[in-house]
């Protein structure tokens, strides 16, 4: 299966791999370079069926670091055209970008908050931070909400005007969106906490205005946490609830992670252990799902599809290390895949 074709709206992914979204911390401004260029340009020579672009902060405080990439404005985008049309003109590859906002975990610098003056005061729905050290981060009004809500709908707006196939919103590992989610980080009383319907409120208002700007040529997909591991925290239940609503609110696919937003949680490690959230998401709600996590070898993903885990398989690590397993997979399995018509010699071994 990893070799027929899906679509999105009008997208049609050739394959079922994704470069699953990495922050690459190589931006000054936030402004796509030489360096991102080559990174994506060689998942698409690769044959990925969709490439997703790192997380890209809606505003400079949505940033994780200073050298995390952005696309609040018209500089940005522009430098990710350049990259989308690479893709566009020169492979079969598809091509989406996470939208996403830092909350409480931004302004740091290897895993580690740096002062105010080197970075920025950080928001978050609550006056709670990740890690007790941290500073306790600004409580977003809730005029300062819909503020946020419209930088995700003007940076969706650049974003397709850049050409992107895709646009994933970041709802995953601990950041603002997943902050809204979790009783844990969320302790509003307002009309963005309490209750699930309240804490889901500002995913859900984003997901209708960045639809608002999509039509049938741009495919809708929310990463989320499937669980925080945590006890009364964001659990898969949770998950399953919330993405039997997104579906329902015209988003084509659910990308399921986990964990991010509680500090020092315990989390067993293993080959696909996000896989089960993923199934159990698509079993119980008819959504697609993606599945990340530790998938590394091509059997391996062939079976999550097969046995009916997920629809798409996302990949981060191994694809740093393989930038041509979409092709080589095709190899393996005797299936067609782009392969750049410069190396047709390359086909056959002999
Ligand atoms: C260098 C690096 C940067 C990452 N940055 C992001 C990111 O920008 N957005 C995101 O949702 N996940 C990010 N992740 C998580 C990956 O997308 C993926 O979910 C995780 O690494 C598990 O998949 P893997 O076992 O295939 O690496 C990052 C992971 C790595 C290794």
């Amino acid at each position: 299966m990893l070799y027929i074709s899906i679509q999105f709206r009008n997208i049609e992914l050739k394959n079922r791999w994704v470069m699953s979204p990495m922050c690459m911390y190589s931006c000054e401004n936030g402004v796509a370079n030489d360096f991102h260029f080559v990174h994506y340009g060689s998942r698409a020579q690769g044959g990925t069926g969709l490439i997703m672009v790192e997380a890209t902060g809606v505003e400079p405080r949505g940033r994780i670091t200073n050298h995390c990439m952005g696309i609040w404005n018209d500089e940005q985008a522009e430098a990710l055209k350049k990259i989308v049309d690479f893709v566009h003109t020169r492979s079969e590859s598809k091509i989406g970008i996470q939208l996403a906002h830092a909350g409480r975990k931004g302004s740091t610098w290897n895993n580690l908050q740096i002062p105010v003056e080197e970075g920025w005061e950080t928001v978050a729905p609550s006056p709670v931070p990740y890690h007790p050290s941290e500073r306790i981060p600004h409580v977003l009004s809730i005029e300062e909400i819909r503020e946020q809500v419209q930088n995700f709908k003007e940076a969706a707006k650049r974003a397709i005007k850049a050409g992107f196939d895709v646009i994933e919103i970041h709802g995953a590992h601990g950041y603002l969106i997943h902050q809204f989610l979790s009783p844990l980080s969320n302790i509003r009383t307002d009309e963005y906490g309490g209750s699930f319907e309240n804490r889901i409120r500002f995913l859900l208002e984003i997901v209708k205005a960045v639809n608002e700007e999509l039509d049938e040529n741009t495919a809708l997909f929310v990463r989320i946490s499937g669980t925080e591991y945590a006890d009364n925290g964001w659990n898969i239940h949770d998950s399953v609830e919330l993405a039997k609503i997104l579906k329902e609110h015209a988003v084509d696919l659910v990308d399921v992670s986990s964990g991010g937003n509680i500090h020092g949680a315990k989390i067993s490690v293993f080959n696909g252990y996000q896989v089960p959230f993923s199934s159990q998401i698509r079993r119980e709600t008819g959504v697609k799902t993606g599945a990340v996590g530790l998938i590394t070898k091509v059997e391996q993903a062939e079976d999550i599809l097969q046995k009916g885990e997920a629809d798409l398989i996302f990949v981060a690590r191994e694809i740093l290390r393989n930038p041509y397993i979409a092709v080589q997979g095709s190899f393996e399995m005797k299936e067609n895949c782009f392969f750049p018509h410069q190396y047709t010699r390359a086909k056959i071994s002999s």
